[in-house]
């Protein structure tokens, strides 16, 4: 196996963080690997956004919490209602990538982007956890505005479809779960 492959297989989703930030040199790699996923005609219609300001960190972890306490989705209440849950784990950095809403495909290409990022980061020995609910806060226009408020820099007419923390794992790597089975046909 090669070790493009062996780290796909070693990627998993970490959910405790030391209190310690990703060297600059990893974040830029990080950044760039996830500008090198393919795009719609080549558009490259994405904003990457880097967050490491721990107030800020806070704030938004704020905002998704009261959200999902919030939510209609009795699993998403239970979740938020954990004792200690914290919607980014603690990690001390979280990126969100951006799409331009009059790009072709601006949430492929946004999806696309994060991967790479998070297999970069996976092949760095760096762990990462996709977290949703920025993404879902940006839902609607109050959870936009309230995502906005916080000053980020995300440009008008983008929206933000990705977002995954990134720091060192504090917690034994996980091991992956089976892969379900009978989901592939192939036709010759
Ligand atoms: C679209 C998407 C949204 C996700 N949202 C969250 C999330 O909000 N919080 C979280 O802890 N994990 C989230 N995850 C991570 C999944 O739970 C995780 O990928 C899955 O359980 C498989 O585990 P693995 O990543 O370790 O292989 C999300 C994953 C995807 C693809």
């Amino acid at each position: 196996m090669n070790e493009t492959i062996e780290t796909i297989f070693h990627r998993r989703s970490i959910r405790a963080y030391q209190p310690l930030q990703i060297r600059e040199e990893e974040l830029q790699e990080i950044i760039l690997a996830g500008q090198y996923a393919p795009t719609a005609m080549g558009e490259q219609p994405w904003h990457f956004t880097v967050l490491q300001n721990p107030d800020l960190l806070e704030k938004l972890q704020l905002q998704c919490k009261a959200l999902f306490l919030n939510s209609d989705n009795a699993s998403l209440r239970a979740v938020a209602s954990r004792e200690g849950y914290h919607v980014f784990y603690h990690a001390p950095t979280l990126l969100i990538v951006s799409g331009d809403c009059k790009a072709i495909t601006p949430l492929q290409d946004s999806l696309l982007a994060m991967e790479n990022m998070l297999l970069a980061a996976a092949s760095l020995g760096i762990g990462s956890c996709w977290v949703h609910s920025v993404v879902m806060l940006c839902g609607n226009d109050e959870g936009t505005a309230a995502f906005r408020s916080l000053g980020l820099g995300v440009p008008e007419g983008y929206q933000p479809h990705a977002a995954a923390v990134f720091g060192y794992s504090a917690m034994p790597w996980p091991e992956a779960e089976p892969r379900k089975p009978g989901r592939v046909n192939v036709v010759r």
